[in-house]
């Protein structure tokens, strides 16, 4: 059964503080619907000039959507967590920014095809996803078919989704997941070790929060990259 996140009718419930919270800084942070009002507009009406749009999903601490922003000012970059107090967190820090080439989102992933339209995104990032490791919650992993299949729209012809994990498990249950989308994506890049094996990758020149912390354990990073089809 399709997770009811990822339907069209679905109405996000809580009774979070921190959503009012993040209610301070809704210069650059849009709750729940407020994104999806946005929907093909993004340049246009929200950063109001043209340029490459990224989105990461899961961003955390936002340890790589800060570094990122910084190396490239030309592009615009929409942060999206699902999480509330990481976000309220993670925007304080933003509100120190004296750049403004991003947008963040507290959102469920899930939903990208209700805020993004088809074609509208150059790439996404999607780095240590929650690994759902017990049988039973498997099916809460967003890598699979349907969101796959959301990514692929909303992604434009020869658009990029980069992929990092720490988990041998979520990562096979990737490499299988992705396989059976072969008509969407192409494979470029897939490997258990990426900085032993792709050292000089755009992948491996950042480093996330959670990712710091599994590399001190000395877990090895599997990354993905996979080019749309279209
Ligand atoms: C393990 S953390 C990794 C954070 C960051 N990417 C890093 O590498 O440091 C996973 C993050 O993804 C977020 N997340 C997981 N599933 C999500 C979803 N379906 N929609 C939005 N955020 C999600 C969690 O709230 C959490 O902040």
């Amino acid at each position: 059964m399709v997770d009811y996140s990822f339907k069209e009718d679905f109405k996000y419930k809580h009774e979070n503080p921190y959503h009012d919270k993040l209610g301070e800084f809704s210069d650059f942070v849009l709750r729940d619907h407020e994104a999806e009002a946005f929907k093909g507009l993004w340049n246009k009406d929200v950063f109001k000039r043209e340029g490459q749009l990224f989105l990461e999903i899961g961003t955390g601490a936002g340890h790589f959507m800060i570094d990122y922003c910084i190396d490239h000012p030309e592009q615009h970059f929409i942060g999206l967590d699902y999480r509330f107090k990481r976000s309220f967190h993670l925007a304080k820090k933003l509100s120190a920014l004296e750049f403004k080439n991003f947008r963040y989102l507290r959102a469920k992933g899930e939903r990208i095809e209700y805020m993004f339209d088809e074609n509208e995104l150059d790439g996404i990032f999607y780095f240590f996803p929650d690994p759902w490791p017990k049988t039973k919650h498997n099916k809460k992993r967003l890598i699979q078919e349907t969101f796959l299949k959301s990514a692929y729209k909303t992604i434009k012809p020869g658009g990029i989704f980069y992929i990092k994990t720490d988990h041998d498990d979520y990562a096979e249950w990737m490499d299988r997941e992705i396989k059976k989308q072969s008509d969407l994506f192409e494979v470029i890049l897939e490997s258990p070790d990426l900085r032993s094996e792709y050292p000089d990758h755009l992948l491996a020149k950042y480093t996330t929060g959670f990712e710091k912390i599994f590399l001190e354990q000395g877990i090895q990073i599997k990354a993905f990259v996979l080019r749309s089809k279209k």
